[in-house]
């Protein structure tokens, strides 16, 4: 009798193309998001830290939730993470329950806590190698302090190093087990300008390796700056979601632009660009307002056209501050 043709080839070619059908189905199915948040709430006593909350986070985003101080960042968080049940509301991380399916989640994500803190005599080498110890399949933690500027650091004590470094080597322990996602809490707060930007880089070499990165701040610039998408919170409850240009856009659409120049027709000519609103002036320094992202190519149109001598030109675009203050009523430092 003739044998059963299942060699190993055969078998090997049917996956293949099992695997290949699975892979064109995904092409045409939208993608799943890798954090799902559905009308979470939380509360402690009396405190409703978050109240009805809900977003998506995609994959290899950076993803801000912003916000002020007590606004329910490291809550709404917190409970994204597994560490805090939400007393209603539903929560998947790449497609597993945060608190259920916590084990299996252990080797996917990667996450730094607010205001973390090591033993202060704990060398960086040693806590890389203890974190390593956790994980099945950790990374080489040798190369991952190289990747973050700590190799120097190696048999520093943790009490020795700066603030910039430890958020450097917290870094290195969130992203030891390799996770897809990775969560961030007030990263870079109480760092100087030079060590948050260095920071940021750090973040945005994440993403660059195709990972997603969930981060809280209170910190609008650099929201601005870091974040693909952000969710503002204030008092437990989201507020708004999108890019910073497309809130910039909706809330403030108002642009300012300010120009020097001593051409006599000067202000007759700037009321006349549509869009404009309003124009005043002090001697030869004009301040022209109107709405609409193209209201500057505008001014600018207006000055090349008509040979305008133009002396000094500026502008002013509103940013997520100016957004936070009109959608909450108060500024985000109150
Ligand atoms: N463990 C806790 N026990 C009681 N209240 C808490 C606790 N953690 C946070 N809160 C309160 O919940 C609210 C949200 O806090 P939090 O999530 O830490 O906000 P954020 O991270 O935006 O600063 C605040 O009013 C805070 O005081
Ligand atoms: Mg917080």
């Amino acid at each position: 009798m003739e044998q059963q043709d299942d060699t190993p080839d055969t078998i090997g070619n049917a996956r293949a193309s099992v695997a290949c059908m699975t892979e064109c189905l995904r092409a045409d199915m939208p993608r799943q998001p890798v954090v799902h948040v559905e009308a979470i709430r939380k509360t402690y006593g009396k405190t409703v830290a978050v109240d009805e909350i809900s977003f998506d986070v995609h994959e290899g985003e950076i993803f801000g939730l912003i916000g002020p101080n007590g606004a329910g960042k490291t809550t709404t968080m917190e409970c994204v993470e597994g560490l805090r049940r939400p007393e209603r509301g539903a929560i998947s991380v790449l497609g597993l329950d945060p608190i259920r399916d916590a084990y299996a989640l252990q080797n996917r994500i990667g996450v730094q806590l607010q205001e973390a803190q090591l033993q202060k005599r704990v060398k960086v080498r040693e806590a890389v190698g203890l974190w390593a110890s956790l994980y099945t399949k950790p990374v080489d933690g040798t190369r991952l302090l190289e990747q973050l500027g700590l190799s120097e650091k190696r048999d520093a004590w943790f009490m020795t190093l700066s603030g910039g470094q430890k958020q450097r080597l917290f870094i290195a322990l969130a992203l030891i087990n390799d996770p897809e996602v990775v969560f961030l809490d007030e990263l870079t707060t109480g760092l100087d300008p030079q060590a948050r930007r260095a920071i940021w880089d750090l973040v945005r070499g994440i993403r660059a390796r195709d990972k997603t990165v969930f981060l809280t701040t209170h910190l609008m610039e650099e929201a601005e700056r870091l974040c693909d998408r952000v969710a503002i919170i204030d008092h437990g409850r989201m507020v708004d979601i999108g890019t910073p240009a497309e809130l910039v856009l909706r809330h403030c659409p108002e642009r300012t632009v300010f120009v020097t120049s001593d051409d006599p027709a000067a202000e007759e000519r700037f009321r006349a660009i549509p869009g404009v609103a309003l124009v005043s002036s002090d001697g030869p320094r004009y301040t022209i307002r109107g709405s609409g992202a193209d209201l500057v190519t505008r001014v600018i149109g207006c000055l090349a056209e008509h040979r305008m001598g133009v002396v000094d030109f500026r502008t002013e675009v509103p940013t997520l501050e100016d957004v936070f203050l009109k959608l909450t009523g108060h500024s985000i430092r109150d």
